[in-house]
């Protein structure tokens, strides 16, 4: 019998081809053309319930316009959790604005509300927090309703980084609707890809005049400057290829969904307590761009990145560590007084904290990363390598 090899692949229409040939045939390939790119964001903006996009050339210069817009400047303050990829707080930096960790909740492995709570009583006297960024990890939203209440409470805005989450829901509404401007990742990993790119989604109207003049140079009109942007344009090369998959959404999260589900049950039923899920909020639905995995290290003979290995080497090439470290701990955020052009006057135990949650969670997590157009088949492929493999290492099996 031949082996099964299960690898992350993007799912490209071929209407792709027909859009490509079509700006390619118009020659004008650039952003500044505005034909797929207006295209794409209005049906961006039609698909999330929000009236303005700005798509961008990444997703994190999407979080850097997101950030900009929302007036988040020199000496204010951004708390962002220290379970994520590195964006969501080097875009702080890139605004000018210091970036202090939260800890995650283990469960949801999203911001956990009672040290968002802590750090903000903390912070109240000495700084301006502007903003926090939560992050809905793997497309399983954050439990915002908590957090918009603490964000309300204490008077700071709400960005979301929904780099992971395109399409999942909290409460009937898409993720990206709920803070005053969110950021989407258009990377091959993501919901739909347009290889590089991604998008700022706001109801805001002046926060859609800053972002649409930041990701332009800081033009308000042609060669006129009033204020310093960058050239953060999508391509229309890059917006063809978002269309097409933007037109058969549905179909690309359903998939994932379904798979999903299904591999989180077969797993879950024959392995018990040696796995655990990431635990979606009351209310949501996810858009699983990633399964995230807590494994009980205790009752396995293995490490974990032995088992990656193994994994990959029986074909479950979609297996990754996804974030093997806290973030706060990588040298660029151990030298945080470095990088800023003035003086933080912020406590030590607050700019350099140790995160026992996101600690624990980034030594035992691993991630199977779900590609767009797999089948039930494909799930009980996966569930049945992810088993077996699990199984040698494990005496109690
Ligand atoms: C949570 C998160 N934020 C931000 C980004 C940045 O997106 P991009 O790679 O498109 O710049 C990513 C992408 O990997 C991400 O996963």
């Amino acid at each position: 019998m031949t082996r099964r090899v299960l690898e992350y692949r993007p799912l490209i229409p071929s209407a792709v081809f027909d859009y490509l040939r079509d700006v390619f045939d118009s020659g004008c390939l650039a952003g500044t053309c505005g034909r797929f790119v207006k295209l794409f964001e209005d049906s961006l903006a039609r698909f999330l319930g929000v009236r303005y996009v700005v798509a961008c050339s990444s997703g994190t210069s999407a979080l850097h316009t997101c950030l900009r817009s929302i007036g988040v400047s020199y000496r204010d303050v951004v708390l962002v959790p220290g379970f994520t990829f590195v964006a969501t707080a080097s875009s702080v930096l890139h605004a000018g604005a210091v970036p202090i960790f939260v800890d995650i909740d283990v469960e949801n492995l999203d911001i956990d509300a009672s040290d968002l709570e802590y750090m903000l009583k903390r912070l109240k006297d000495s700084s301006h927090v502007k903003a926090v960024t939560v992050v809905h990890i793997g497309g399983v939203p954050a439990r915002l309703s908590e957090i918009m209440n603490i964000c309300e409470r204490y008077n700071v805005e709400l960005v979301e980084d929904c780099a992971q989450a395109l399409g999942a829901e909290y409460n009937g509404r898409k993720v990206g609707t709920f803070g005053k401007a969110s950021a989407f990742s258009f990377y091959p990993t993501k919901t739909i890809t347009t290889g590089e790119g991604g998008a700022v989604a706001t109801s805001d109207e002046n926060v859609h005049n800053i972002a649409r003049m930041f990701i332009n140079h800081g033009e308000d009109r042609r060669y006129h400057y009033v204020m310093l942007g960058y050239n953060y344009r999508m391509s229309e090369i890059n917006a063809a290829i978002g269309l097409a998959q933007l037109e058969r959404i549905e179909s690309y999260i359903e998939s994932r969904v379904v798979f999903a589900e299904k591999f989180i049950k077969e797993v879950s039923e024959v392995l018990g307590d040696l796995v655990r899920f990431q635990r979606p909020p009351p209310g949501s639905r996810p858009c699983w761009n990633l399964i995230e995995m807590i494994l009980n290290l205790e009752k396995l003979r293995i490490s974990r990145d032995r088992l990656v290995q193994e994994l990959r080497g029986e074909g479950l090439k979609m297996i990754s560590v996804a974030y093997p470290e806290p973030l706060n701990m990588s040298p660029l955020f151990q030298n945080i007084e470095n990088l800023l052009p003035y003086e933080i006057n912020i406590e030590r135990d607050l700019l350099y904290r140790k995160l026992k949650n996101c600690t624990y969670v980034c030594s035992r997590v691993i991630t199977l990363l779900v590609p767009p157009g797999l089948t039930e088949d494909d799930a009980y492929a996966a569930a049945e390598i992810f088993i077996n493999v699990i199984r040698r290492f494990c005496s109690s099996l």
